[in-house]
């Protein structure tokens, strides 16, 4: 099946589980802001039911959320062009998980090598919730028949199990009734990685602060976080090719061309054979004068909580406009009396 008779439609989502960080703006917010259009529903969403899957302090949860969402419209996530709101105002996502469940596979769930990392060695005391979760996140996009999914590389493989369970219910089914959802995973912002070890990702929970930039940080922390990065001995290459092997280079230059909207070659041309007592610092005044508006933006609407969660229902009742329908004609096709 093509996605052709689908009408093309955005969904993505962020879990509100600590704060924003840089990959999740390079990989994820920024790229969100690019792509909307009034043509198109632009769905976003603070995963709060994904959140959960780990242990979150109630009141914790309920701040993450709004900052999500201020982060989101700091940075540009126009909530009349696009549909913002939070995952557990719109119930249908969760309906619609629990029938992924009875058509994904528990062969499919072993191979997710994000359950893996999360739940290390002790799998047998995660949560239930954490190894179903990407049943939940394929419900979030199929239930409003998303076509394209932009995330950074880390959510490649559950973008694709959610394809695998939009194709097994069509067939189960015999109907052409979910999307193939693509995942959008592009420009050099998809994969950030820690700014102490170049071989990890960029992550919210880390151990060390040092190791990531949160959206909330002041410029003295960002560049003092950018000053101690951890790189090698050699200057920055002549060309691209010269950055293989060097995670901790490749990583500052390909942040610095998704902050600047340059292309990692333009970056290596004007930075070429540069040391890093020239980098680093044009890195953090660079990074400093991108996410400076951002994080005054996020702080001031943070200031008005009431504001935020007016915003998040208005996008829910649109969010559940889409929903319900699509939620009640899988019913219908599964066998359940309405
Ligand atoms: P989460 O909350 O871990 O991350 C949100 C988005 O940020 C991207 N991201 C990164 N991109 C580049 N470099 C990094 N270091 C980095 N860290 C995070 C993630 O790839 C993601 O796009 N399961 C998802 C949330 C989710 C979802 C969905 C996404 C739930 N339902 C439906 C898309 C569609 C997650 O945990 O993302």
């Amino acid at each position: 099946m093509t996605n052709n008779s689908f009408t093309p439609r955005v969904f993505s989502g962020i879990k509100p589980s600590g704060g924003l960080t840089l990959g999740n703006y390079l990989g994820a917010i920024k790229r969100w802001v690019d792509m909307q259009s009034p043509d198109t529903d632009n769905i976003y969403c603070a995963v709060d039911l994904h959140a959960i899957t780990v242990w979150q302090d109630p009141k914790g949860l309920k701040a993450g959320t709004r900052e999500i969402a201020a982060g989101m419209l700091a940075s540009g996530i126009d909530p009349e062009t696009s549909i913002l709101f939070n995952q557990s105002q719109v119930p249908e996502h969760t309906e619609l998980a629990w029938i992924f469940n009875c058509v994904a596979r528990v062969g499919w769930m072993n191979r997710m090598t994000q359950f893996k990392d999360k739940a290390g060695k002790n799998a047998e005391k995660a949560s239930l919730g954490l190894y179903a979760y990407p049943s939940l996140m394929a419900a979030d996009i199929l239930l409003y028949h998303a076509t394209h999914v932009p995330v950074g590389e880390d959510q490649k493989q559950h973008v694709e199990l959610t394809r695998d369970i939009a194709n097994k219910f069509n067939n189960d089914f015999g109907v052409e009734f979910f999307p193939v959802a693509e995942p959008v995973i592009e420009g050099p912002g998809t994969r950030v990685m820690n700014l102490r070890d170049g071989t990890k990702k960029m992550s919210k929970s880390g151990e060390s602060d040092m190791e990531r930039i949160n959206m909330l940080d002041d410029a003295d922390k960002i560049a003092k976080k950018f000053k101690k990065a951890k790189t090698d001995p050699e200057p920055l290459p002549k060309t691209l090719e010269g950055l293989a092997g060097r995670p901790e280079a490749k990583n500052l230059v390909d942040i610095y061309s998704g902050l600047a909207d340059m292309t990692p070659e333009e970056v290596i041309a004007e930075y070429a054979g540069a040391q890093w007592g020239r980098f680093k610092p044009a890195l953090a005044d660079l990074a400093v004068s991108k996410l400076a508006p951002i994080s005054d933006e996020m702080k001031r609407l943070m200031d008005d909580p009431a504001e935020i969660d007016r915003k998040l229902a208005a996008g829910a009742d649109r969010a559940r406009s889409i929903a319900a329908p699509i939620l009640d004609q899988t019913y219908d096709i599964v066998g359940l009396l309405r």
